[in-house]
């Protein structure tokens, strides 16, 4: 099971219903406040015991009866994989997978587990959907006709789609359980830089290190903080000993001064120093290094390139994070081999789709021919903007809120170099540089170091940018990405250029976007469209990242094939 789970389990049961006070041993649940029976603890550890007794059929139908398999229980039960024992009395159930994503082949993989006969319809030539890593030999042609074939040398590739993979997603448990070797990827990097123009300041359009960046946006808030600490604006809010252990702590956070009796002003000054960088570095003998001196606060905050550094603070960015080794399809292939070819039929684009008495149709057109599959069940995943537009039998609302998402593009494009310039000449050893541009970030690659040739993504952007890139063709995007890069690295972006491909979200067959996002409140998954597509439509069930709190990422996605496969599991079991 997910630690992710084990640890939201854990939060929820120490900071919400005060778990560790309450529970006694005969497994009856004291409420710690009232001191009364506590009926969602004990239906929680109930539920918790019969799962780990009985695996998930077994957990969810008594999950059924007390009335909790509905979208709006609180948390998800922990995933138990399905057992070939599972079906027995039921006999073998037809599973009809609706693409070959990452949602559509976890549900296949699981389902397999539990005996059951699985079929996955995918409109591609390849398994992983937006998942798609592109190497040299790839040949790609876009809804707009613009064909691209990928020159990349041998072992260079680009992670067209997903590229970074958070510590406590279960992406990182398939990787282990299919045999899936992963690496580092580095998300956050010093060293790396930040670019701002057409700010006010000594800063615009000057690249800048991270590290000088954030020991300057660090250093100056630790000082105005420490200096209204000290000259006592904050005494409504703080003891004499608060205020003397912030000092401590803005000292150590910001590299700040320590006070000078009498002069406020000199106090706790920041005056920059070496985490922001040496010129010359340390060395041998009597060489101690030059510290960089700090840009001036009033630049720094004109640039606002302080608001960075939320970004490495993010639940799903912060490092550690990893890639599969040799590219992030691995993980689609790995899914899709232990699936078996025979139950993947690649090419295949389903055109109609329907419930019926006792179970489900889907018509797909294939290079030779339409064809008709016949199932017990369907597990649809695909893009629900997609899935909207398909005929079917659904009642009009459940398609109107599959059409009801609005759809993110996002932009990559791969430019090979013959040398690692960004290795060599800046001292950059993977990580992002971020720009204002229409470049967005540029992602130094983690893999492949001190290689004779490597391949950047030179742009990763998103909404607008990637839309501005989308309507170039690939020649003219490699020059704009060249133009803007320029501005940051020099010439070098330009030079030794061996190979490219960029790829735009929205004009990609079978995606027609990169992710979706729900109308409404709290990131929409609030909303009776929402919550609608969490339960099955007949016979017909929905799954994908667009079904998770966790969309744009292929945890999303799996996490919702696996809650899709125990709902379908249960209701088969509990007939
Ligand atoms: N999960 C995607 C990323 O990390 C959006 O960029």
């Amino acid at each position: 099971m997910a630690i992710y789970q084990r640890v939201r389990d854990a939060a929820d049961a120490s900071a919400i219903h005060g778990l560790n006070e309450g529970f006694l041993a005969s497994g009856v649940i004291i409420h710690p406040h009232t001191r009364r029976l506590d009926l969602s603890q004990t239906r929680r550890d109930f539920l918790r015991r019969v799962g780990i007794a009985g695996g998930a059929g077994v957990m969810l139908h008594s999950m059924g009866a007390l009335g909790l398999t509905s979208a709006h229980a609180a948390e998800t039960p922990p995933f138990t994989p399905l057992k070939m024992s599972d079906l027995g009395r039921h006999g073998r159930k037809t599973v009809i997978v609706m693409g070959g994503g990452i949602a559509g082949l976890t549900a296949a993989y699981e389902l397999l587990k539990g005996g059951y006969d699985v079929t996955v319809l995918e409109g591609r030539g390849r398994p992983g959907g937006r998942n798609w890593t592109v190497r040299g030999g790839d040949t790609y042609t876009d809804l707009k006709g613009r064909t691209q074939k990928a020159t990349f040398s041998k072992g260079q590739y680009m992670n067209a789609g997903p590229g970074r993979i958070p510590q406590m997603h279960v992406t990182l448990d398939y990787c282990k359980e299919l045999g899936v070797p992963i690496e580092v990827f580095t998300n956050q990097n010093a060293d790396a830089f930040l670019y701002r123009e057409n700010v006010p300041g000594a800063l615009n359009g000057v690249p800048v290190r991270q590290r000088a960046a954030k020991a300057d946006a660090y250093g100056y808030t630790a000082e105005l903080l420490a200096k209204a600490t000290d000259q006592g604006s904050l005494d409504q809010y703080l003891t004499a000993e608060d205020k003397e252990r912030l000092l401590s702590y803005l000292r150590s956070f910001g590299a700040i001064g320590n006070r000078v009796v009498g002069d406020p002003a000199a106090s706790f000054k920041y005056n920059g120093g070496g985490r922001r960088g040496y010129d010359p570095q340390p060395g041998a003998g009597l060489e101690a290094g030059t510290p960089i001196p700090q840009y001036a606060m009033s630049d720094l905050l004109a640039s606002t390139l302080g608001n960075y550094f939320s970004f490495e603070m993010g639940f799903d960015q912060a490092m550690m994070m990893y890639q599969p080794v040799g590219g992030m399809d691995r993980i689609a292939y790995a899914l899709a081999k232990a699936v078996g070819g025979g139950r993947l039929r690649y090419n295949a684009q389903i055109v109609e789709y329907h419930n019926t008495v006792d179970g489900v149709e889907v018509v797909y057109t294939t290079p030779g021919g339409t064809k008709k599959i016949v199932g017990d069940f369907a597990i649809n995943t695909m893009p629900p903007h997609i899935a909207a537009k398909i005929k079917s039998n659904l009642p009009a609302a459940i398609v109107s809120a599959l059409g009801s998402v609005s759809v993110t593009n996002a932009g990559k494009i791969g430019i090979e170099y013959d040398r690692r310039w960004w290795e060599e000449d800046f001292r950059i050893y993977g990580g992002i540089t971020n720009a204002n541009t229409n470049l967005a970030n540029m992602w130094h690659p983690s893999y492949g170091y001190h290689g004779d040739r490597g391949t950047m993504i030179g742009y990763y952007n998103t909404g607008a940018n990637a839309n501005f890139y989308g309507n170039l063709t690939p020649p003219q995007r490699l020059a704009e990405a060249v133009t803007q890069g320029k501005k940051i690295f020099g010439d070098v972006y330009g030079k030794g250029i061996t190979a490219s491909f960029s790829q735009d979200w929205a004009s990609t067959p079978f995606s027609e976007g990169a992710w979706v996002g729900w109308p409404g409140a709290v990131g929409g998954q609030t909303g009776t469209g929402y919550r609608s597509l969490l339960e099955p439509t007949g016979n017909v069930y929905f799954a994908g990242d667009h079904l998770s709190h966790a969309i744009a990422w292929q945890h999303g996605a799996m996490v919702s094939a696996r809650v899709a496969v125990e709902s379908l599991h249960a209701r088969v079991t509990a007939a």
